[in-house]
């Protein structure tokens, strides 16, 4: 099977990598930069192409390129292609708006890291506009990843969003503690115990209930915000100089009060 990629970004070296041992091996890959393809092509082993040049009738193109770009880089693809296949969670299987292919998405709920990031236990949410777009979809996931599942736009809509609050702004928040403690005798990894206290209950969910189960969010909430401690949190804004960071304290700790007082169920 012939297939191409065009991005050179994170996503893209995750397929080159993640596919390279498998049938499914990407041939050629075509960027912005041609530095950055020529390394990632000697790399991965495929060869330099250009997309709008119509050169190679290719079985599947990847389109990992920023969400804001895959309607105009779909546009730019003169050759015929069986599939088109993009790596949006937010985007709509109708922006590979290309004549006479099938179209797929392959989206990773991952925080995609530089080098080739390891998707093998990723889960992977596929979408096809065909059962043979599925299919094929489906298969070449299959091959990287054990966590492969079907989730139509408005069920990735959801995942996204949930995606983003739960790792972009966890991230942040991390970023922000970081800048807060800065001055202490500490650093950040005074904190592992209790971030590996937040997070052990959902990693050994997963691991003994992979298919259904909740983990009691709940009853697991502590802080000042859960006991109405609201002297502590008026100590806690007063010591906070950022305004965004006090915004942030303010908005999640109405959210925690909201949930555990006035709206239980
Ligand atoms: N990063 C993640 O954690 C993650 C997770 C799941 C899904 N995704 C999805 O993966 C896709 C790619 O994201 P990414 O993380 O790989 O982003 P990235 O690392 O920022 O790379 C974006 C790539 O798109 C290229 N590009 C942007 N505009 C272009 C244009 N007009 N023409 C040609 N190439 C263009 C960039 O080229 P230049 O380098 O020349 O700018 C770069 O190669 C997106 O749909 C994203 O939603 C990302």
């Amino acid at each position: 099977m012939k297939i191409g990629l065009i991005g050179t970004g994170r996503m893209a070296e995750s397929l080159l990598a993640n596919l390279q041992d498998s049938p499914y091996h990407i041939g050629w890959l075509a960027g912005r930069s041609s530095q950055r393809v020529a390394s990632l092509s000697a790399q991965y082993q495929c060869q330099a192409w250009d997309h709008r040049k119509g050169q190679v009738v290719l079985d599947v193109i990847f389109l990992a390129v920023s969400d804001s770009s895959i309607e105009e880089v779909c546009q730019e693809i003169h050759e015929p292609v069986g599939l088109l296949v993009h790596h949006s969670g937010a985007s709509a299987l109708e922006l590979l708006d290309h004549k006479h292919c099938d179209k797929a998405v392959l989206w990773p709920i991952d925080s995609l890291q530089s080098g080739g990031h390891d998707l093998s236990v990723t889960p992977l949410a596929v979408d096809g506009s065909s059962p043979t777009a599925l299919n094929l979809i489906s298969e070449i996931a299959s091959t990287i990843s054990v966590d492969v599942f079907e989730a139509g736009r408005p069920e990735r809509q959801k995942l996204h969003l949930g995606a983003v609050i739960l790792n972009n702004f966890f991230n942040h928040l991390l970023a922000k503690t970081d800048r807060l403690i800065h001055e202490s005798s500490r650093d950040i990894r005074v904190y592992r115990k209790i971030l590996e206290t937040t997070l052990t209950p959902l990693m050994q969910w997963r691991d003994q209930h992979p298919v259904s189960g909740h983990v009691d969010h709940h009853s697991r909430q502590t802080g000042p915000a859960v006991r109405r401690d609201f002297s502590t949190m008026e100590t806690h804004l007063d010591m906070i100089e950022d305004p965004y960071l006090k915004d942030i304290y303010r908005a999640l700790s109405q959210s925690i009060i909201q949930l555990h007082h006035e709206d239980p169920s």
